[in-house]
């Protein structure tokens, strides 16, 4: 007989068990439907293929390394979301080529998408941390092995940067050559391909050009916003020299005038494609015009959604810029300031990556700058105007941009 009373309660508890009529019992309810046939989970999946992937290079060499099965997992997992990423973007890039976004109610689907790409990439951002378990030392030892492979050629990376739409001319080189020189054969083939298609950048630039209300013989937002910024200056102008002669007065009348040329840069078209031609801006004028007036107006319904899109795409930015931070921080951990195996000078090269120059969406991210007070922003009058929604949202022709959903 036991002392603790607990355990005379698990006693009773497990002998009530015991009798339980087997019909009774709720947990073991169910039929076996794998015994009747069809596919099953290992075949569904080919997992005789996935799971024997993993071939140490050092094993083959007759020296295993523990740890380089999870250096080869590691990769293997990022490959495999890479993939993902590429099967997300590739659907919401053939929705706009298609012209399906002309149909609003495609827009959920483009933003459910591209979000779900900002939460694959938020988890490959952590993902590092797995194999920051390795230590520098448990990596040399078996490093050697798998010279001169790196993930300088992960085909994948290179599509994904391209989709998106990176400038080749941003993109830093890699020895002095072009990165698209270390692929031969057909993956050098199918990065030229994705170097000529539409990107997502181009197409969310031509969608923002038909933002609804920049039409000039209609709402004019771009037109209105000028000459209420203009007179919005003006009265801020004239407030601060009724003010008494003081240095704080200089002092805001200097910022007052930065300001002020902030904004006439913002309406300068000719500066605009300056910038343009040295890849400091990626959007059009217009598409640019479209871009804040969905910041502007992104709490009326019709903008909601669009807003979301830009949110989301300056996201995919941050998150690939984390992404490369945190794998340039894990380089240098791993091997210091060593060449590459791929040949490159290794963390200094990584580090010239983590840049603007790589940002696709650097657009959205600067139109905070051009954030006015709400009652400098041009007003809607329901009454008078009101952003019609595209024609085929009423039209029985709707079509999904998929038949299978
Ligand atoms: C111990 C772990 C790792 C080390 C030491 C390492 C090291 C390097 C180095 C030195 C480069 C520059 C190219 C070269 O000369 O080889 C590079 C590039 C790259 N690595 Fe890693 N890497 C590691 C893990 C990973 C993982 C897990 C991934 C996931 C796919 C990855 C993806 C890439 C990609 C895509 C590039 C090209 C980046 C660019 O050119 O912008 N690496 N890596």
């Amino acid at each position: 007989m036991s002392g603790c009373p607990f355990l005379g309660q698990k006693r009773e508890f497990f002998k009530n068990k015991v009798l339980l009529n087997e019909d009774e019992d709720e947990s073991q309810k169910g039929v076996n439907k794998a015994s009747k046939g069809g596919i099953v989970y290992g075949e569904y999946l080919q997992l005789d293929k996935v799971v024997t992937a993993q071939v140490l290079q050092s094993e083959l060499k007759g020296n295993k390394i523990h740890d380089e099965h999870l250096f080869i997992i590691t990769h293997q997992a990022y490959e495999l979301w890479f993939k993902q990423v590429l099967w997300e973007l590739d659907s919401v890039r053939e929705i706009f080529i298609n012209d399906q976004v002309r149909d609003e109610r495609n827009m959920l689907k483009v933003v459910t998408r591209i979000h779900r790409i900002t939460m694959i990439f938020r988890l490959l951002v952590e993902q590092f941390s797995i194999l920051e378990t390795m230590s520098a030392l448990d990596f040399f030892d078996f490093r050697e092995y798998l010279t001169p492979a790196s993930g300088f050629q992960s085909l994948q990376f290179r599509l994904l940067e391209n989709k998106l739409g990176v400038a080749d001319s941003q993109r830093v080189p890699y020895n002095r050559r072009h990165y698209r020189d270390n692929f031969r054969g057909h993956e050098n083939e199918i990065l030229l391909r994705s170097e000529t298609e539409p990107t997502l950048l181009q197409l969310v630039e031509k969608w923002l050009e038909r933002t609804p209300g920049l039409e000039t013989d209609g709402f004019n937002f771009w037109g209105k916003l000028e000459a209420n910024i203009e007179a919005g200056f003006k009265i801020e102008t004239e407030k601060l020299e009724q003010k008494q002669q003081s240095e704080i007065k200089e002092e805001m009348m200097e910022d007052l005038s930065k300001q002020k040329e902030v904004f006439t840069s913002l309406f300068d078209e000719k500066r605009h494609d300056h910038l343009l031609s040295k890849g400091e801006r990626r959007l059009s004028f217009k598409a640019l015009q479209g871009a804040l007036m969905i910041y502007f107006y992104r709490e009326e319904p019709r903008f909601q959604v669009p807003f979301q899109l830009l949110t989301s795409l300056m996201s995919i930015d941050t998150l690939m810029t984390k992404w490369r931070y945190n794998h340039v921080c894990m380089v240098h951990r791993m091997i210091g300031s060593k060449a590459g195996t791929g040949g490159s000078s290794g963390y200094h090269y990584l580090r010239s990556t983590v840049s603007d120059r790589y940002k696709v969406f650097v657009d959205l991210f600067n139109l905070a700058t051009f954030l006015v007070p709400r009652d400098w922003v041009p007003k809607l009058n329901p009454s008078i105007y009101k952003f019609p929604y595209i024609a085929e949202c009423y039209d029985s022709s709707y079509f999904s941009s998929e038949d299978s959903d």
